[in-house]
């Protein structure tokens, strides 16, 4: 199954666009994550891992943390009993030490509650930055002896604090509104993936563009430092 990642940006200036405030795009923006959830698991997508919010984000104005905390709130307190009907298993990556005692409680009680879902798993990346999450979990592993890629992967995601185990290899990654880069997500995880930059924002994308983005990787020759088997005579 599709690992697909999502670097969900342009909310801001979507919302400037029209003249209005940012955190209106970020509210529109999170009407986007509802369809492409939807959408995800008929374009054989297993695991779908969406960039939230970073840790470098916190640097942001007060007015609009507080509008993406409370959002994220909304959307889990709207839509965790529809995902545990549609089957999708809801989990964050992480650190969730500094979010607020109430939404620390429901981002747990959304994992809790989706734990046997099996359809979709949908990573959601909050306080998330993935140097901070390499350095602990190398000062974790500093006396793992045979250290593998495996068992480093192991402690990445404790030190990401996935309740549903290590973070796969990203098959494709997508980052909408035009930038082209990682911006302190999934470093390790994206070794061999996909990458694909849509200069349309957040707010704007919808099945059909996941769909896209799709049909684009599917093309794509993968050969992780190899030669396509027809040519390795
Ligand atoms: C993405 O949109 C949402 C978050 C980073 C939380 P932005 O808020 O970064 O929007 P732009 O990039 O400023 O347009
Ligand atoms: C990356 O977007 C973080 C999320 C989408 C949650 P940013 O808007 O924060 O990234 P930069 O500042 O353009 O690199
Ligand atoms: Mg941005």
């Amino acid at each position: 199954m599709t690992h697909v990642a999502i670097i969900m940006d342009g909310n801001g200036r979507w919302a400037k666009s029209l003249g209005r405030a940012r955190e209106f795009g970020h509210r529109r923006g999170a009407e986007s994550v509802r369809k492409v959830v939807e959408a995800a698991p008929d374009l054989g997508v297993g695991t779908l891992t969406l960039y939230a919010f970073s840790s470098d984000n916190w640097t942001r104005p007060a007015r609009e943390v507080s509008a993406l905390m409370a959002l994220l709130g909304k959307y889990l307190r709207e839509q965790t009993s529809r995902c545990a009907e549609k089957g999708v298993r809801i989990n964050f990556i992480g650190r969730r030490d500094r979010l607020a005692p109430a939404l620390a409680a429901l981002v747990e009680q959304a994992e809790r509650r989706t734990a046997g879902c099996r359809r979709l798993l949908v990573r959601i990346a909050v306080d998330y930055s993935a140097r901070d999450a390499i350095v602990r979990a190398a000062s974790r592993a500093a006396g793992d002896v045979p250290l593998t890629r495996e068992s480093f992967a192991a402690r990445l995601a404790e030190a990401s604090h996935s309740s549903a185990g290590p973070v796969p290899d990203v098959d494709l990654l997508i980052r909408t509104g035009g930038e082209q880069r990682l911006s302190d997500f999934l470093l390790w995880e994206c070794a061999y993936a996909e990458l694909y930059f849509t200069p349309r924002k957040w707010p704007d994308f919808e099945a059909a563009d996941l769909e896209a983005a799709i049909r684009e990787f599917r093309r794509r020759e993968r050969r992780f430092g190899g030669v396509p088997a027809a040519k390795a005579v």
